[in-house]
């Protein structure tokens, strides 16, 4: 099966392991964002939800439940592969079979930098247990690089909300709240992700012009999100149902489409925000608070005063004034 190139991005109708292996090079993509099959036979999961399946397009492959644990081997190895040294990899799983997932994670040379938990609603009635409505998304990285966090990607480090809030820090919470997009009357694979979802590992954990790869493309909605972000992509699906439908929805993507959408995020500009101290900063600091100290002035504006001199937020000050 031929490879199709759309806006500079490569998607593949291959399995994913063999084609990993033949197509992509070692250490060379810069974030991997994949939801692989479940293992829970979602090919029949509409029995159970009584959903209306006319228009899920047909062909997702499922992996059997025996097979599930061999399986995330094989192809989570290929993913430590490819990945470079500093790379994000963020794997969306059910419970079910998380622990086949996480066994494999722990014997590659992958570190955890978070375990998010994805939280949105979900239609199912039961009577006699809980609503499931979560799943987690692992979010590891490959040793050895520098990895990309873009802690300002989404609101500035100092915005606050009208309450005195900081969006920033909720936004960067390991549980997110989203819902799922439900599309009705529209063509769609089984389980799409929402963007809102892509957009936010998109925009944290790469750049423009970086390159990233889904192993499993379903609906193509992680390539939907990275083109509209103008990233690059690589990517693979095994069902050619799926591959031939969703592939034609690339072309009449403009690349960086969300670009004008996305909110613009109020950049802090304190200068040395992140920075650790040094030792002789340390010194002047306390040197500098002792003479403003004298001049008998108010903490608030002292602490003001040091802000602009030290380049450093309210807080930082404090703090390293805590050690003084
Ligand atoms: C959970 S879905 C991905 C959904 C996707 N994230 C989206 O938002 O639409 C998993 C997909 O993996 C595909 N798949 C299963 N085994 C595969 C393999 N070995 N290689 C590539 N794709 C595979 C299935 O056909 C299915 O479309």
């Amino acid at each position: 099966m031929k490879p199709v190139s759309v806006h500079g991005c490569i998607f593949f109708n291959e399995d994913c392991i063999t084609g990993a292996q033949e197509h992509i090079q070692d250490n060379s993509v810069d974030l991997i964002i994949t939801d692989p099959p479940y293992g829970i036979r979602g090919d029949t999961l509409h029995r159970h939800y009584n959903r209306n399946e006319q228009y899920v397009i047909p062909g997702y492959v499922e992996i059997p439940k025996e097979e599930y644990a061999k399986f995330s081997k094989r192809w989570i190895f290929e993913a430590e592969r490819v990945l470079r040294p500093g790379g994000s990899l963020y794997i969306v799983s059910g419970y079910t079979n998380l622990y086949d997932i996480l066994h494999t994670l722990y014997q590659t040379s992958l570190l955890e930098v978070n375990h998010i938990i994805w939280k949105y609603s979900f239609g199912v009635f039961t009577k006699r247990k809980y609503v499931s409505s979560h799943y987690h998304i692992l979010f590891y990285e490959k040793p050895g690089g520098r990895r990309t966090f873009n802690a300002e990607s989404r609101f500035g480090l100092a915005e606050k909300t009208a309450d005195g809030r900081s969006p920033n820090t909720s936004d960067r919470e390991d549980v997110w709240l989203i819902n799922r997009e439900y599309k009705p009357k529209k063509k769609k694979n089984k389980n799409e992700l929402p963007p809102a979802l892509l957009i936010k590992m998109l925009q944290y954990s790469s750049n423009e012009g970086d390159l990233v790869c889904d192993f499993f493309l379903g609906g193509f909605s992680t390539a939907k999100a990275a083109i509209g972000l103008n990233r690059r992509m690589v990517g693979f699906e095994l069902s050619e149902e799926m591959f031939d439908a969703k592939v034609r929805e690339l072309k009449p993507l403009r690349p960086g489409y969300l670009l004008d959408f996305l909110p613009a995020p109020v950049v802090s500009t304190i200068k040395n925000q992140g920075r650790s101290w040094t030792p002789q900063e340390r010194l002047a600091l306390a040197s500098r608070y002792a003479v403003l100290k004298g001049q008998k002035l108010l903490k608030k504006a002292i602490i003001a005063i040091l802000c602009e001199e030290f380049g450093r937020g309210r807080f930082a000050i404090e703090k390293a004034l805590q050690k003084v």
